[in-house]
């Protein structure tokens, strides 16, 4: 099992670009099951989940070609078993994606209900009732969700709560219905609008993608397109954090701060200086960071996946900051994690109290989710000594080439078997 290990204190600087957004990506993997064309895709990440993904689409009989200029095209011409295993989707819940385009591609599907996860129990059934909703039937027997409908019909849809995915698998079923979908409470994510836009060049009709209404006029069939999947804001975050925690200056390319308001918003509050360029992003980070609360909600409020990454800054940060999840229920795993690096954290419910201590001491731990893992690395460049990160998969879910980026900005990390 691989492993990393940081030698902390090194302020990280110059340059690197991010890569296309993982949680765009996948949803507009699935997309291509919506039409018997080719879609051509741009600016794909290459992690461990877009590849798991792609090995589900192919099992399903979609064909996958890669070209010289890190191209991705899917042709779902040859689709012929509309089932998401077991097998796979245990590795990855956003297998989920597969059932409302194979629904309303095919008539019928069978996904293997996701199971929880280290973050929480992160149920479907918002993605049932909505599809029940527009006329499937559903039964979930042996872990697995059966759904069947000769030809889907538009519905009026309002979810329980904002859910990303749940959204995305209704709007992508909802373009082949009779008829229109409207979904409220929609999830606003830029993600949703990158799906949605990639949909509207395959021939969907959609409206309001990006606000808590989207409208979806049913055609009869897609056709192919070409899209460039949206840069990964998270993933950008991400580095954001680690140049401000080793007090850097850095400038992170082939990316935008047009979805990381609330994000440079706090960054800025923490005492960053940050210059926005058309698709790039500088940080310079001052002496000593201030502490900076927050409450993580649904977009364009603080994003929930940079919450970890966000209290790795604050347990180094003058001051005493309150974190509040308020959308997974247990996704507070890295607090022990970055007690071990010496941090003082104290969680009370739902809600993190980190006083900021005027250092890190370097130590052997362990991730346990993709952005948790992500904070272990930003404590781990600032702790003094090393730092050694224990089941790392979890990263490579979400962080293309990581220990390279980081060296590219002088990190001293590497990659031990
Ligand atoms: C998406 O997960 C992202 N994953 C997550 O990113 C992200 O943390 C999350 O949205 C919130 O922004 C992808 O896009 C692939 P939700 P998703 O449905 O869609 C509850 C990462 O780090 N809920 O918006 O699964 C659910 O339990 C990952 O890249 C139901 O109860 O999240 C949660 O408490 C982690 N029933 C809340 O809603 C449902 O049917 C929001 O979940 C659906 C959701």
């Amino acid at each position: 099992m691989d492993k990393l290990l940081i030698q902390g204190g090194v302020p990280l600087k110059g340059e690197v670009a991010m890569s296309g957004a993982k949680n765009a990506a996948l949803p507009i993997l699935c997309a291509a099951l919506l039409t018997a064309e080719p879609l051509d895709l741009m600016n794909v990440p290459h992690l461990n989940d877009i590849s798991t993904m792609l090995r589900l689409l192919g099992e399903m009989g979609v064909t996958v070609r890669m070209d010289e200029a890190d191209g991705l095209s899917l042709d779902a011409s040859g689709l012929n078993n509309p089932v998401a295993s077991y097998e796979m989707v245990k590795t990855m819940r956003a297998s989920i994606l597969v059932l409302g385009p194979l629904l309303a591609r095919c008539g019928e599907a069978r996904v293997s209900l996701p199971g929880g996860c280290a973050i929480g129990a992160r149920p479907v059934d918002q993605h049932i009732k909505g599809l029940q909703a527009m006329g499937a039937e559903v039964t979930v027997e042996q872990g697995y969700v059966h759904a069947k409908a000769r030809r889907l019909k538009g519905a009026r849809i309002c979810t329980d709560m904002v859910t990303v995915t749940g959204t995305e698998n209704l709007m992508m079923a909802a373009c082949l219905a009779d008829g229109e979908t409207i979904i409220e409470n929609a999830a606003r994510e830029p993600e949703v609008v990158d799906l949605a836009n990639c949909l509207i060049a395959m021939g969907a009709q959609i409206s309001g993608a990006g606000t808590d209404v989207i409208r979806i006029r049913g055609v009869d069939r897609l056709h192919g397109a070409a899209h460039a999947v949206m840069p990964d804001r998270i993933e950008t975050g991400t580095y954001l954090c680690a140049a401000a925690v080793t007090g850097g200056d850095v400038r992170l390319l082939k990316t935008s701060a047009a979805y990381l308001d609330t994000v440079v918003d706090k960054l800025m509050d923490a005492g960053c200086d940050i210059t926005v360029e058309r698709d790039a992003i500088r940080l310079v980070a001052p002496p000593r960071l201030k502490a900076v609360s927050l409450r993580t909600a649904p977009y364009p409020a603080f994003p929930t996946d940079m919450q970890a990454q966000f209290m790795a800054l604050n347990c180094i940060a003058e001051g005493v900051a309150t974190i509040r999840e308020t959308i997974f229920e247990n996704r507070f795993m890295h607090v022990n994690e970055l007690m071990r690096l010496g941090a003082n954290i104290q969680i009370e419910g739902n809600n993190a109290v980190v006083r900021g201590v005027d250092h890190l001491e370097g130590a052997t731990v362990m991730a346990t989710d993709l952005r948790a893992s992500a904070s272990l690395v930003i404590g781990g460049l600032v702790a003094r000594g090393e730092t050694l990160i224990d089941r790392i998969y979890h990263l490579d879910r979400g962080y293309e080439r990581i220990e390279e980026k980081l060296a590219r900005l002088g990190a001293s990390v590497r990659r031990v078997r």
